[in-house]
């Protein structure tokens, strides 16, 4: 199985280092526009190949689409990374017209793949490349719940003081500070409630820092984070080649689905071989149904601006 994975920067490198340690992949392509660094990094990585143990074929190219053909799944990061301060939003201008020139390059060699977009801001540019490639709705995923579950689950783990892969939760709606909705009522260690062990107040503090989970990062390193994006990249991949049929909160056209149309944001699908299998109707309370509600307004208004 072929993946090409377009942006050589940290998290297009992490997803990249990921997919070839977990043996996700035969071959990946790593594609950039800056001369040599995305040769440099798969020659770097193909290095690592016989202490870690994989056999994956990993080659760098500097913007040459040709050798992305028939790629089973390509993976979009390129673009501009949030500073410190700014928002996903924020990096609107620059990305749109990057992850159109990706996007249109990509289907010329590879029709049929499967694309999973990580640029920000994220929802939109799923919205975008849907658009750009006129590819089936299955077939375009933007990954930010994934993400940003892994950060909830591991804010959880912390405050309850139990392990993280005894946890289980999931992030909803866009992957923005102020746009995504931590489950909390659906949060569990092994079965049991995460609201037996933290009271209201405690669970609102993992929420909030859930929500700026990205951007508390960005302050430490200066830039955005990629170990947890890379790996979080990896894991759907793995779902998608090796048709898993994991359930993945990811963001994709809602047509009808918790009352929205027309719009990408995040909500629980399996995820296979054919890409989104199905989105998962969550029984929302009210509360819930409104925070998505909204959620889903900031993600259309940004999405006008886009003038598609
Ligand atoms: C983050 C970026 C990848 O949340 O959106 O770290």
């Amino acid at each position: 199985m072929k993946v090409t994975v377009v942006g050589a920067g940290n998290v297009g490198a992490s997803c990249a280092e990921y997919i070839a340690i977990k043996r996700i992949a035969s071959e990946v392509i790593l594609l950039d526009i800056k001369e040599g660094l995305a040769e440099g990094k798969a020659l770097d990585l193909s290095q690592t190949s016989t202490t870690l143990g994989f056999n994956t074929k990993i080659i760098g190219v500097t913007n040459d689409y040709s050798k992305t053909s028939n790629s089973d799944v390509v993976v979009i990061t390129s673009g501009i990374p949030r500073k410190p301060g700014m928002t996903r939003e924020e990096l609107i201008g620059i990305n749109a017209g990057i992850v159109k020139d990706v996007s249109s390059n990509i289907l010329n060699y590879s029709p049929n793949t499967t694309i999973v977009v990580v640029s920000n801001p994220m929802d939109t540019m799923t919205y975008l490349t849907l658009k750009i490639t006129g590819l089936p709705k299955n077939k375009v995923i933007g990954m930010g719940g994934a993400l940003d579950s892994s950060r909830f689950k591991t804010y959880l783990s912390k405050s309850i003081n139990k392990p993280s892969s005894d946890i289980h939760a999931m992030v909803i709606g866009g992957h923005g500070d102020t746009t995504m909705i931590p489950l909390v009522r659906l949060a569990s260690y092994n079965g049991l409630p995460i609201s037996e062990f933290l009271n209201n107040e405690e669970m609102d503090k993992v929420s909030k820092e859930t929500m700026v989970g990205g951007a508390s990062l960005t302050k430490l390193l200066g830039t955005s984070a990629w170990y947890a994006p890379g790996a979080s990249v990896a894991y759907l991949v793995d779902s998608i080649l090796n048709n898993h049929k994991k359930l993945i909160p990811c963001s994709v056209l809602l047509d009808g689905e918790y009352g929205q149309r027309d719009i990408c944001i995040g909500v629980p699908c399996i995820i296979g071989s054919k890409g989104v299998e199905s989105i998962v109707e969550l029984k929302l309370n009210n509360d819930e149904l409104n925070l998505f509600n909204q959620s889903s307004n900031s993600v259309r208004s940004m999405n006008e601006s886009l003038k598609l």
